[in-house]
C-alpha cells in the first residue's frame, strides 16, 4: 500500500520499521475524537473559500459515513497507515475520492493529534467529576447513617481519640472534594485549541482558529503555534490529578481492608463486592480495594512516564511524544474501573457500630480529656499531661481502664479530680466536646454534612 506521504520516498518502509512506529494499535481510542476535529476544520477551510463549499460537503458527508462505520466496527485499521490520523484520512479518501486529499489542507498531524486529546481528555474530565460526585454521596450517605456512631481515631494506627463514623467519612469527602476542583481548574487549560498550529509554525493559509475554536467548544486558542504542538502539560496535569485521586482511594482502601479483616471487625463489605477462595471455604476477601491499591502504583508510574518522556525533547514535535498517549488511556480506564466500584461498594458496606463502640471502650482514647479536665481546673497542660500519663500507666498495671476507676484512685494523682470527671470520660461526651469548626462534635460534623450537599447540588 503507497504511503500517505510517500512522494519523497524510494523504498518500501521496512516492514518492522513500520510496525514500530505504528500508534493505530491504541490510538484507535481517539477515532471520535479525530472525526471531530475533522468537522470542525473542514467547516472552517469552507467558511474561509480555501477550499469549495460543495467539497466540504462532500468531505463531511463522507466523513459521518467513516464515522458510522468506526462506531459499528466495521472498519479495519491498517497499520500501514501508522495511525489513527492516516487510517481514517485514507478510509475518507476511499469514502469520497480524492477529493478528500482536501481535508488536510493547512493542517499537520502535529496540531491534528494535540486537538484530538485535548477533546479526548475534556470529555474525560467531565465524566470523572461526575464519577467523584457519586462516590461522595455515597460517603455522605454512610455519615448521615453514622452520626452517632463512635470509633476510636487513630495517629500511628495507635488509638488516639474517638472520633464519629460521619467524621470520618466526611474527611473523604473532602478529599474527593479537592479533586474535582483540581480536575475543574485543568479543563482551564485543556480547553484550549492547538489547530492551526500546523506542524509547528502556523500556515500560509488564510485559517480562522477562533471559529474552529468555537465549533469544538474551546474557550481559548493557544497563544504559540510552537507550544501548541509542543504541549503535553494538559495531560501531566491530568495524571498528576489522577494519581492523587488514586492515592485518595487507596488510602480508603486500605481503611477498608484492614477494618473488614476479624481484627478489626468494624465494616462488612457487600458479598457482590468480595470475592471467595479457591483453597479456604470460610474466606471473603476484599479484592476491589486491594486491586484499587496496588493499580494506583501504575498511575503514579504513567505520571512520572510523561514527565521523563517529555524532561529533554527539544521544541517542537517528536515522535517521542507519541509515547504520551498509552499511559493517559490507561490512567482513564483505571480510574474509571475503580471509581465505578467504589460508589456502590460504600453505599452497600455494613457498619459495625457496636463493634467500634466496643473498641472505644477498651482504650484510652478519652486520656486527653481528663488532661482537658485538669487544665479547666487550673492544672498547667503540661503538668497535667504528666499526671494522666501516670493515671493511665497504673491502669495499664492494674488492667483497668480510665472509667473503671473510683474517684479515691483519682484523687492520688491529683487533689483536683471531683465526680464530674465521669461525665466528661464518656465517649460521647469526648466527641461532642470537639465543637470547633472542622471538629468531630456532632453539630459540626452535621453542619459539614450540610455544606457537602449544598456543594454538591452546586456541581
Ligand atoms: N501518531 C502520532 C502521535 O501520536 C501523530 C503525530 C505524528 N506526527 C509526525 N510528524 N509524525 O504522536
Amino acid at each position: 500500500m503507497s504511503k500517505l506521504w510517500g512522494g519523497r520516498f524510494t523504498k518500501q518502509t521496512n516492514q518492522l520499521v513500520e510496525e514500530y512506529t505504528a500508534s493505530i494499535g491504541f490510538d484507535q481510542e481517539l477515532a471520535e475524537e479525530d472525526v471531530q476535529g475533522s468537522l470542525a476544520h473542514v467547516t472552517m477551510l469552507g467558511k474561509c473559500g480555501i477550499i469549495p463549499e460543495e467539497d466540504v460537503e462532500t468531505i463531511k458527508e463522507g466523513l459521518h459515513k467513516v464515522l458510522g462505520k468506526l462506531r459499528r466496527g466495521e472498519v479495519e485499521y491498517s497499520v500501514g497507515d501508522e495511525d489513527i490520523h492516516m487510517n481514517i484520512e485514507r478510509m475518507l479518501i476511499e469514502e469520497v475520492g480524492s477529493v478528500g486529499g482536501k481535508l488536510h489542507t493547512g493542517r499537520s498531524r502535529n496540531d491534528q493529534v494535540a486537538t484530538d486529546m485535548h477533546l479526548y481528555l475534556r470529555r474525560r474530565t467531565v465524566e470523572f467529576v461526575d464519577m467523584l460526585t457519586k462516590l461522595q454521596e455515597a460517603l455522605l450517605q454512610q455519615a448521615r447513617t453514622h452520626l452517632d456512631t463512635i470509633l476510636p481515631g487513630y495517629t500511628h494506627l495507635q488509638r488516639a481519640q474517638p472520633i464519629s463514623f460521619a467524621h470520618h467519612m466526611m474527611a473523604y469527602v473532602s478529599m474527593f472534594q479537592r479533586d474535582i476542583e483540581r480536575l475543574q481548574d485543568s479543563v482551564k487549560r485543556i480547553n484550549r485549541l492547538p489547530l492551526g498550529a500546523g506542524a509547528l509554525a502556523g500556515t500560509t493559509f488564510p485559517i480562522d482558529r477562533h471559529f474552529v475554536a468555537e465549533q469544538l467548544g474551546f474557550d481559548e486558542v493557544y497563544e504559540n503555534s510552537l507550544d501548541a504542538v509542543s504541549d503535553r502539560d494538559f495531560i501531566v496535569e491530568f495524571l498528576s490529578a489522577a494519581s492523587l485521586i488514586m492515592m485518595h482511594l487507596s488510602r480508603l482502601s486500605e481503611e477498608l481492608i484492614m477494618w473488614s479483616s476479624t481484627e478489626f471487625n468494624f465494616v462488612e463489605l457487600d458479598d457482590a463486592f468480595c470475592t471467595g477462595s479457591s483453597i479456604m471455604p470460610q474466606k471473603k476477601n476484599p479484592d476491589v480495594p486491594e486491586l484499587v491499591r496496588g493499580k494506583t502504583g501504575r498511575v503514579y508510574g504513567h505520571l512520572i512516564g510523561l514527565l521523563t518522556l517529555l524532561k529533554s525533547l527539544p521544541l517542537a514535535y517528536n515522535k517521542d511524544m507519541q509515547e504520551d498517549k498509552e499511559g493517559m488511556f490507561d490512567t482513564v480506564k483505571t480510574l474509571q474501573g475503580a471509581l465505578q466500584l467504589f460508589a456502590p461498594m460504600i453505599s452497600t458496606m455494613k457498619v459495625n457500630g457496636e463493634r467500634m463502640r466496643q473498641a472505644v471502650n477498651q482504650d484510652f482514647s478519652n486520656a486527653t480529656d481528663i488532661a482537658d479536665y485538669l487544665v479547666n481546673k487550673g492544672l498547667p497542660f503540661r503538668q497535667a499531661h504528666e499526671v494522666i500519663g501516670k493515671t493511665v500507666l497504673y491502669c495499664i498495671q492494674q488492667q483497668k481502664y480510665l472509667l473503671d476507676l473510683n474517684l479515691d484512685e483519682f484523687k492520688q494523682f491529683s487533689k483536683l479530680f471531683e465526680d464530674d470527671i465521669y461525665a466528661v470520660l464518656q465517649p460521647e461526651q469526648v466527641v461532642n466536646a470537639r465543637n470547633v469548626y472542622g471538629g468531630t462534635a456532632k453539630p459540626q460534623v452535621a453542619k459539614a454534612i450540610e455544606r457537602a450537599q449544598d456543594q454538591l447540588e452546586g456541581t
